[in-house]
C-alpha cells in the first residue's frame, strides 16, 4: 500500500493554557467523565489522550484530543503535546484572562506551526470578560475572526455545556479548511508514545497516539528502547480492542521496558526484530552518555 490508499484521519487537537483554567473540566464536559475529580490537587500532572465523536452538518466526525497540563513545572510536556498535534486549542479562563502559561502555550502553538482556536472557558462566572481576553490575545497575534483577523474563538463553559458544540465545530472546520489529514490504515502502525508508566500489576503501561497505520494486538513492536508482543490494546474508556488506526490513542500492554514519553514506536516483523532494534538503540544511548561522562 502506498499514497493510494490514503484515507482521512481524524485530527488530533492538543488542549493547553494556564493552570486551571479548565481543560481537564472541558474535556470531561465533552466526554461526560469526571477526570478532574480524581486527580491529586485538581493538577493534571500528565498527558491524557482520548477520542470523542460529534456531529457536524450531519456527518459523524471524531476527533482526538490530547489533554496537556498548565502547571508551570510541565513546560516539556506542553512542548511534546504541540508536537504531535494537528491543532492547537488555546484554553483561557474569562474571568483571569491571558496569564504567563497561557503566553507559553500560544508560544509552542505557534512554533509547531499548528492553527490555533481559542476556547474561551468560565464564561458562566461572575466577572468573566471574554471581550477582554480577545483584546489580549490580539495583541499577541491572535486576532478573532470577528475583528477581521483569522482566529476563530468560540465562548464556552466546561460547567454549564454552553458553547462545546461551537467548539467541536470550530476545530472540524478547523481541520476542513487548513488540513490535509491523511493516512493509510493498510500499513504498520507507527506514532508516538505520549505517557508510559510502570504498572504494578501490568507492568509497562504506554499511551500512544497512532500516527500511522494500524496497530494491531500481537504485533511485535519497539517503543524507545522497550519492545515486545502487544498483549491488550485498550482504549480511552479502558476497554480492550483489537486494533488502533490511524489517530487513535491506546494504552498498549507488554512491553519490555517503559518508553519515555515522546518515544516514536513501529512495528517490525517479530520478536527477534524488535528486541535487536531496542538493544541497539539502549547501547547507542549507553555510549552517548558514556562519551558524555568523559568529555
Ligand atoms: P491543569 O490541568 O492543572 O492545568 O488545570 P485545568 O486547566 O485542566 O483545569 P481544571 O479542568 O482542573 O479546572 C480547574 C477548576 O476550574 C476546577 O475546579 C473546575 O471545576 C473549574 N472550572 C473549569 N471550567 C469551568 C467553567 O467553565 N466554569 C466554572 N465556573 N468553573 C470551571
Ligand atoms: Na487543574
Ligand atoms: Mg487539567
Amino acid at each position: 500500500g502506498g499514497e493510494d490508499e490514503l484515507e482521512a484521519r481524524p485530527p488530533v487537537v492538543t488542549v493547553m493554557g494556564h493552570v486551571d483554567h479548565g481543560k481537564t473540566k472541558l474535556l470531561d464536559a465533552i466526554r461526560k467523565t469526571n477526570v478532574v475529580a480524581g486527580e491529586a490537587g485538581g493538577i493534571t500532572q500528565a498527558i491524557g489522550a482520548y477520542q470523542v465523536a460529534t456531529e457536524v452538518d450531519g456527518q459523524e466526525r471524531k476527533i482526538t484530543f490530547i489533554d496537556t497540563p498548565g502547571h508551570e513545572a510541565f513546560t516539556a510536556m506542553r512542548a511534546r503535546g504541540a508536537k504531535s498535534t494537528d491543532i492547537a486549542v488555546l484554553v483561557v479562563a474569562a474571568d483571569d484572562g491571558v496569564m504567563p502559561q497561557t503566553i507559553e502555550a500560544l508560544n509552542h502553538a505557534l512554533a509547531a506551526e499548528v492553527p490555533i482556536v481559542v476556547a474561551v472557558n468560565k464564561i458562566d462566572r461572575e466577572g468573566a470578560d471574554p471581550t477582554k481576553v480577545r483584546g489580549q490575545l490580539a495583541e499577541y497575534g491572535l486576532v478573532p475572526e470577528e475583528y477581521g483577523g483569522d482566529t476563530m474563538f468560540v465562548d464556552v463553559s466546561a460547567i454549564t455545556g454552553v458553547g462545546l458544540e461551537q467548539l467541536l465545530e470550530a476545530v472540524v472546520l478547523t481541520a476542513d479548511a487548513a488540513l490535509d489529514l491523511r493516512a493509510n490504515p493498510e500499513m504498520d502502525g507507527q506514532g508516538v508514545a505520549i505517557e508510559a508508566h510502570l504498572d504494578k500489576g501490568r507492568g509497562p503501561v504506554a499511551t500512544v497516539l497512532v500516527q500511522r497505520g494500524t496497530l494491531h494486538v500481537g504485533d511485535s513492536i519497539v517503543a524507545g528502547t522497550g519492545y515486545g508482543r502487544v498483549r491488550a490494546l485498550l482504549d480511552d474508556h479502558g476497554h480492550n480492542v483489537d486494533e488502533a488506526p490511524p489517530s487513535f490513542p491506546v494504552q498498549v500492554l507488554g512491553l519490555t521496558a517503559v518508553p519515555g514519553a515522546g518515544d516514536s514506536f513501529i512495528v517490525v516483523d517479530d520478536d527477534r526484530m524488535a528486541r535487536q532494534i531496542a538493544e541497539r538503540r539502549a547501547s547507542r544511548l549507553r555510549m552517548a552518555a558514556q562519551a558524555a561522562g568523559t568529555r
